[in-house]
């Protein structure tokens, strides 16, 4: 007979109870990401430095060259990802140089983050279907959110970090269930998941601290469904980013974007008829299957 796992509190023995009961799986994770061995996800080092080095407009295309050769996997996920921002599917771009003079460098990075996200963040043995659910809205975020700051002047690369990344709580809580526990007692999906909607800002802005991204995107991950965010551009982009990807089918189930549409809308200081027009265009990012 397998024994309960230590790290479970004994009134979580039965499996089935989790669901009943969001506060004691939230309160289950809390003591998890408290425990001192609990390891959180890795975010590729390789993506932080192409990020910081990229800041700098005087980076050489060789420089950046010799970073994407240390990590060929994520280099050939860029190389797909660039071919289809570029052309839509089915031309590939063929060298790092063409990647960065088509696209430039700052959508280069982006997408080098992007592949190091999705690919080594969301994975978590038992809950792949809600992973490609979260990567396919995380990714939609970011991209809306970046359009979002084209049209209003704002820093598109932080907003594009915001996006991608404002509901990593929700993978950072799935990769704990699967890794912290034996599969016997990995829950359903479905029993947690109010748990997770409730929760998944806080444990989002603990991963940050982690990953030593507090300052910049804390603010906006712990509090985008909230109305805290009130006059933050960044935060009025990513709550309305959210609203859009939600309303082309790319949501989070439910997790209702609430957001004051006209208020954001004068915070970042575009009309609704800009608004709009992102939200064509992420329809067709959406239906050209860019996520
Ligand atoms: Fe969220
Ligand atoms: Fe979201």
């Amino acid at each position: 007979m397998t024994s309960q796992p230590e790290s479970l509190p004994s009134p979580l023995l039965f499996a089935d109870d989790w669901g009943q009961e969001p506060e004691r799986i939230a309160t289950w994770l809390m003591r998890c990401f408290d425990s001192p061995d609990y390891q959180p996800p890795v975010l590729p080092g390789i993506a932080m430095r192409l990020w910081h080095l990229t800041s700098d407009d005087d980076v050489s295309i060789f420089d950046v060259s010799k970073v994407l050769e240390e990590d060929s996997m994520l280099t050939a996920s860029l190389m797909r990802l660039a071919s289809s921002a570029a052309y839509g599917t089915g031309r590939s771009l063929r060298s790092i140089e063409e990647v960065i003079t088509r696209l430039g460098l700052r959508r280069v990075r982006e997408l080098f983050f992007q592949a190091a996200v999705t690919e080594r963040v969301f994975k978590a043995k038992r809950y792949e279907r809600p992973m490609i659910t979260l990567r396919d809205h995380s990714v939609t975020v970011g991209y809306a959110a970046r359009m979002l700051a084209i049209v209003s002047g704002a820093d598109e690369g932080h907003a594009f970090l915001c996006g991608l990344l404002h509901d990593i709580g929700y993978c950072a809580s799935l990769v704990a269930l699967s890794e912290r526990l034996p599969s016997e007692y990995r829950p359903d999906v479905s029993l947690v998941w109010s748990a997770l909607v409730m929760h998944h800002e806080i444990v989002g802005s603990r991963l940050f601290e982690s990953w030593n991204l507090a300052a910049e995107l804390s603010p906006v991950a712990v509090h985008h469904g909230s109305q805290v965010l009130k006059g933050s551009v960044a935060g009025a982009i990513v709550a309305l980013a959210d609203a859009l990807a939600e309303s082309v089918g790319l949501g989070v189930p439910n997790e209702k974007a609430d957001v004051d549409v006209e208020g954001a809308l004068n915070v970042i200081g575009i009309d609704a008829g800009t608004l709009a027009t992102v939200r064509e265009q992420l329809e067709i990012f959406a239906s050209a299957g860019d996520v």
